[in-house]
């Protein structure tokens, strides 16, 4: 008879091969890149023009570095990045303690799969958790993909209840939630779906703040509202007081779930954490991108506890999401937002970038409607026939960068970092801008 085990110590791991634990060299490695770019602007322009798809518009510019909230082009012009590569770059560029994550973490682990845990992915989730109120994250690597997520789980926890008829969504007019299919089909703005083939079934559009709107389309059927604390993409446009809880009265009225899409909302852009803590609303999934890692690519789903069982394992899942690189950035990102009082911040210098805009629309009344948004999400909403593409190309060659939203709003989205100094700096560039625009249309007649 086989003798039972004696208890003992554990069983140590076999040594690895040498070839296996031999130190790597890297003398073969490429010398460092890029201290001055190799090809002029104009060239690499060109190659852009035609090696890249064409997707996107560029303006003809190409930057090479950055720091704090200014990005020096090929040429060595320098310009106030009031972009942030639309509300990414949180603690603007080269931000010290950012780079010493993103290098320390890349020597020591950049990518495991998720078939494991790893350190970083665990305590973003912890933290993040902790830091919103949510009970679970999943990481993936975009807010697209993120929307995806909220999408897909929506449907699911409802399908995996045996409601499989509860699939409809209620989503906004104005909206932008991503450019995969699903995300596109939320989106609501019809221009950017022509083409694609049918769209995506069960979802329906209403006008944006228009809470009878959204009562007159709710139905047993809905399983989710998805919607923006801002509109950022659509023209910078806060959702008016009282909406946000009137959705969350809506959703529970009919046992529906209230899905906030905060990718550009989120991690103190607008003054708080999250966009819905203006009002005091209690979500049940939301999503985060954009400034989550100040700009290393990262996307996030945060739910509630009862959720998590819609979308049990082999359901859903992403190659990079959660790695250790991405999110150990996030968790640096993260720390910033309170150890350096980004979020007041946010709320103080966007409140001063506010007032100074509003004072810049009323110098401008011909060009200018008026200023909108919230913290450091802002925009000037120009009038009717003045060219927004022309106003933002204006403003770059004045050496600031904005972007546009909607049809007509010149958008700010300036790093958290930003001092009122570079705000005031930034706004009276862009008057100036609006002036020389004046004074073309005036000599063009
Ligand atoms: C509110 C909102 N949702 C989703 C997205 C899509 O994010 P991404 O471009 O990272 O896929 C964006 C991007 O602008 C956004 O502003």
């Amino acid at each position: 008879m086989p003798s039972s085990p004696k208890p003992g110590p554990a069983p140590q791991p076999q040594p690895l091969p040498q070839s296996v634990v031999e130190e790597p060299t890297y003398a073969d490695a490429p010398a460092e890149r890029g201290q001055a770019p190799r090809l002029g602007q104009d060239e690499l322009v060109e190659i852009g023009k035609q090696r890249l798809l064409g997707n996107y518009r560029p303006a003809p510019v190409v930057f090479v570095r950055g720091e704090g909230c200014v990005l020096v082009d090929a040429r060595g012009d320098r310009y106030l990045d009031f972009a942030a590569g639309v509300a990414v770059n949180a603690l603007g560029h080269a931000h010290p303690k950012l780079v010493r994550t993103i290098a320390d973490q890349a020597a020591r682990l950049m990518h495991v799969s998720n078939y494991f845990y790893n350190e970083e992915n665990v305590l973003l989730a912890k933290e993040l958790c902790e830091k919103t109120g949510f009970d679970r994250a999943f990481f993936c690597n975009s807010g697209g993909e993120a929307n995806e997520a909220m999408f897909k789980l929506a449907r699911r926890h409802f399908y995996a209840k045996g409601q499989k008829d509860k699939y409809r969504f209620i989503a906004f007019e104005n909206s932008f939630h991503g450019r995969t299919l699903a995300t596109v089909s939320l989106t609501g703005n019809p221009s950017y779906k022509e083409g694609f083939g049918p769209k995506l079934e069960g979802i329906t559009h209403v006008p944006y703040g228009d809470l009878e709107a959204v009562r007159a389309a709710m139905g047993p059927d809905v399983c989710g509202i998805f919607v923006e604390p801002v509109q950022g993409e659509g023209g910078v446009m806060p959702a008016p007081p009282g909406f946000l809880p009137g959705l969350r009265k809506l959703a529970d009225e009919h046992g529906a779930l209230l899905l906030l899409d905060e990718i550009q909302t989120g991690m103190g852009r607008t003054g708080k954490l999250l966009g819905l803590e203006h009002e005091g609303v209690r979500a049940d999934v939301i999503t985060l991108a954009k400034g989550l890692a100040g700009g290393f690519p990262i996307g996030a789903m945060l739910l509630r506890e009862e959720l998590a069982g819609g979308l049990p394992p082999g359901t859903h899942g992403s190659t990079f999401g959660g790695n250790p690189l991405a999110c150990a950035a996030s968790r640096t990102v993260l720390a910033a937002l309170y150890d350096d009082g980004l979020i007041e911040g946010a709320a103080k210098k966007g409140a001063y970038l506010g007032q100074k805009l509003a004072e810049l629309a009323k110098r401008h009344p011909d060009m200018c409607e008026g200023e909108r948004g919230q913290g450091l999400l802002r925009g000037i909403l120009l009038k009717q026939g003045v060219d927004p593409r022309l106003a933002l190309g204006r403003v770059r060659e004045k050496g600031v960068l904005l972007t546009i939203a909607g049809n007509r709003v010149l958008r700010f989205t300036p790093p958290l970092i930003v001092t009122e100094r570079e705000i005031d700096e930034a706004v009276r560039r862009v008057d100036d801008a609006l002036s020389a625009l004046r004074l073309e249309s005036i000599s063009a007649g």
